[in-house]
């Protein structure tokens, strides 16, 4: 079966090698995009960027796809389903929007809930889980509007901008499995 969702606004497939742009290498080097995320401790050169899409094409328990605008197919952001834990049904999520001027749009939002589809419908998986910063107050609320709850805070988890950052832990359930 091939993974992968056409919405209104967005789509999602999984990314190849060829998807990678200047734009997207660029995103992993943006203090903006990276802000909240884990590329921020290096600096990630297109050889990085093609060996990381290579390696999650070829894996089988981490799904990385590219979002997409429906409309004229711009890649604009990415969206992860792993690592995937077969034995318990669980995967995270994770996601960012690399286009700073598509933000506040409800792109992500589309994105995740497409996310959670090929996630549940797909993948079969019985939960998706996300730990995002505490300060990632944008994230927490594309999570919450998609159904996902608040299962736990973990204080002081993230270095952050010269001080600490508190990691919280969001779930959703799979509704029909
Ligand atoms: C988090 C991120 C994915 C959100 O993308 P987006 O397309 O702007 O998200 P949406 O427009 O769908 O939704 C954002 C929501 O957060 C709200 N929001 C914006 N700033 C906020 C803040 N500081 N605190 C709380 N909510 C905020 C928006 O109003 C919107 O909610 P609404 O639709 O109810 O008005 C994007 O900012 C991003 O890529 N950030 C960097 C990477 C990242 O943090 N990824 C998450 C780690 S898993």
């Amino acid at each position: 079966m091939s993974l992968g969702l056409i919405g209104e606004r967005v789509s999602l497939r999984p990314l190849t090698v060829a998807d990678v742009s200047d734009d997207y290498v660029a995103w992993m080097n943006d203090p903006i995009t990276n802000r909240f995320m884990e590329t921020r401790w290096r600096a990630h050169s297109r050889a990085d960027v093609e060996g990381f899409v290579a390696d999650k094409a070829a894996s089988s328990s981490e799904h990385l796809f590219g979002i997409f605008l429906t409309g004229d197919g711009r890649h604009v952001g990415n969206l992860k389903i792993g690592p995937i834990d077969a034995n318990h049904g669980r995967g995270d999520l994770s996601y960012f929007i690399g286009e700073t001027d598509l933000r506040g749009q409800g792109v992500a939002s589309e994105a995740v809930a497409l996310g959670v589809r090929i996630a549940f419908e797909q993948l079969k998986l019985r939960k998706l889980t996300a730990g995002i910063y505490a300060r990632n107050g944008e994230s927490g609320r594309v999570l919450a509007k998609n159904g996902f709850a608040a299962e736990g805070r973990r204080p002081s988890h993230f270095a952050f901008e010269g001080g600490r950052d508190d990691m919280v832990e969001y779930g959703l359930l799979n509704p029909s499995a």
